[in-house]
């Protein structure tokens, strides 16, 4: 049975960090849509694409813990729903540190309350581990946002319960409610912190290294914490 969820475009749920994927972008994890046109019309003026396995043409295919790029080859870097599917997110991040310019932005999109979806699946983050993964890499936080609703966010989790329980005549029954109240709720809701299907995190690489050698040590720090709360 189809899953009654709706989610937005992803156009649009990225549409609230677009200001930051401006000049050469990077699509790290790019998966199957190319959103190359998507950022171009927003500000970028090179996007491009990299994941383990895309049909995008010209992508980048590699590991996101060794991108055969320069150090600094980056204004900006979207790494979205990635990062859960990652054995070694530590080094993911700290690469995609090295291959954004100083004073450039990584944004980093991460599920909190979404159930266990494999390919393979190893965490979830909450908003202070978020804060936790940008100060380890000494990452300066600009702002963290929420995505989807608690609709898409109940509805996600309930209905992957009932495909587990395999509990077709529940199914059959909520089916109609459930995608009713998902297509009414197509709008972020930024209220939601608490139980925020996942957070999009936008983090700034400091325009002078604050450790010497612009590499990110596992002991970062950063003074402040502009993030909006
Ligand atoms: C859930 S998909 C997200 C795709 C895309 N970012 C989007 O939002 O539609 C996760 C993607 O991460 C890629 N991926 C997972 N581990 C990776 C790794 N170590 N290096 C490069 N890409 C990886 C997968 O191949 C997959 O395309």
């Amino acid at each position: 049975m189809k899953s009654p969820i709706v989610f937005q475009d992803l156009e649009k749920e990225l549409q609230p960090v677009t200001k930051y994927l401006q000049g050469r972008v990077l699509n790290a994890g790019c998966g199957q849509r190319d959103l190359s046109s998507f950022f171009i019309k927003n500000g970028a003026t090179v996007v491009d694409n990299c994941d383990l396995t895309t049909p995008i043409p010209n992508a980048i295919i590699c590991d996101l813990v060794d991108v055969p790029k320069e150090s600094g080859t980056y204004d900006a870097i979207l790494c979205n729903a990635v990062l859960e599917h990652v054995q070694f997110p530590d080094r993911v991040v700290a690469e995609l540190r090295r291959l954004v310019k100083p004073g450039g932005y990584l944004v980093l999109c991460i599920p909190f309350l979404q159930p266990y979806h494999p390919k393979p699946d190893y965490r979830r983050y909450t908003k202070e581990g978020m804060l936790e993964l940008a100060r380890i890499h000494d990452l300066e936080p600009v702002e963290i946002l929420p995505v989807h609703t608690i609709a898409q966010t109940l509805t996600w989790i309930y209905w992957s319960y009932l495909e587990e329980r395999r509990a077709r005549l529940t199914r059959l029954a909520l089916w109609g409610p459930l995608y009713l109240w998902n297509r009414l709720s197509q709008k972020t809701d930024f209220d939601t912190q608490i139980q925020a299907n996942g957070f999009q995190m936008v983090v700034r690489k400091a325009a002078h290294p604050s450790n010497g050698n612009g590499h990110s040590n596992g002991n970062g720090h950063h003074a402040g914490n502009g993030v909006t709360q």
